[in-house]
């Protein structure tokens, strides 16, 4: 193998340029050339690329975002745009891509593999950690880290004023950021997508823990499971307290990225490098048991994903 590329793709994440830096790096090093590809897939079917050396990487292992840019693109699924991303590939003499994003980057580089025989290798970068294949995902510790900064500001002032806060977190159909910000943050109630709890149940339980002599109160709302906006007035009509609604938004997504994603960030990266110079492709990289490995991209991608019900069972222990 001789030459490479590499996209970032779909919502960015925090740790999404140390990766760069870490294929690109380690592709030099072993003498890979590597194409580096703007705006995701629609940046590869506009050929917005160029030639990456090791300096064009100086500098950006701290920074969140992504140098590459990132882009979501409706003409790459079709199966004209898959097509015409294979062609522009090969006319490039690209041998090998690596794909850093979530579900549906990942989705986009196994359709290259299967579908027209480009070989991929998939880097989970999402700040949802909602890929079951792996433990976690680029990124999704920084955004826990920046939410759980948010949250404890947030329950300064609401304790000073006995309130409550119904916290919306990202995470997409993925309750996994609202989880570890809820049992990290002591908050009250953590309302997921994979756990439906009822307004009238954030109530009562409210209302029972003002009896035990709480002042205040924190709701930590994924994205999957309602609106911050409209469950704070309805639990207003339910409850005698002042109830707001914050919605954490982009914040999450920004930022540096924490040493954990940039651990993850240099491995996955060497790894990937790694794969495709022993001719290993259609691989995704994860992180299990605190150990780096590879699977098949079709397999990784069909795996079912289990929510851990035993940090939820710890999370309503601790909170009472
Ligand atoms: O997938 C990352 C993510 O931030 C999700 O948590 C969120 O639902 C979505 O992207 C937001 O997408 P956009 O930035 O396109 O609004």
């Amino acid at each position: 193998m001789k030459k490479i590329a590499i996209l970032t793709s779909g919502g960015d994440a925090p740790g999404m340029n140390a990766c760069i830096r870490a294929v690109v790096r380690s592709a030099k090093y072993y003498g890979l050339d590597v194409l580096g590809i703007r705006r995701g897939y629609q940046g590869l079917l506009e050929k917005d690329y160029f030639d990456m050396g090791m300096r064009s990487v100086s500098d950006i292992i701290q920074r969140g975002g992504t140098m590459l840019y990132s882009a979501r693109s409706s003409e790459f699924p079709t199966a004209e745009g898959k097509q015409k991303a294979a062609d522009n590939l090969r006319e490039q003499g690209v041998e090998g891509l690596v794909v850093i994003g979530g579900d549906g980057s990942l989705r986009g580089a196994r359709a290259l593999a299967v579908e027209h025989g480009i070989k991929t290798i998939g880097i989970p970068g999402t700040i949802d950690n909602d890929l079951a294949y792996t433990d976690y995902t680029l990124g999704f510790d920084t955004a826990v880290n920046t939410a759980i900064e948010l949250v404890n500001k947030l329950r300064d002032t609401m304790t000073s004023h006995e309130r409550v806060n119904i916290v919306e977190v990202m995470g997409r159909h993925c309750g996994d950021i609202a989880l570890y910000v809820g049992i990290s943050c002591g908050a009250e109630i953590v309302a997921l997508p994979e756990k439906p709890i009822t307004v009238q149940e954030i109530a009562d339980r409210i209302l029972r823990s003002r009896d035990k002599g709480k002042r205040s109160n924190v709701i930590i709302l994924a994205e999957g499971a309602g609106d911050a906006g409209e469950m704070s007035k309805e639990l207003a009509k339910l409850v005698p307290y002042n109830v707001r609604a914050t919605e954490l938004g982009h914040i999450q997504r920004g930022g540096s990225p924490t040493m954990m994603d940039r651990l993850l960030a240099c491995q996955f990266g060497a790894y990937a490098v790694d794969l495709l110079r022993e001719g290993k492709t259609n691989r995704v990289v994860g992180i299990r048991d605190n150990k780096i490995f590879d699977q098949d991209i079709i397999e990784a991608l069909s795996m079912p994903r289990v929510f851990n019900e035993k940090l939820y069972e710890i999370t309503k222990i601790l909170s009472r």
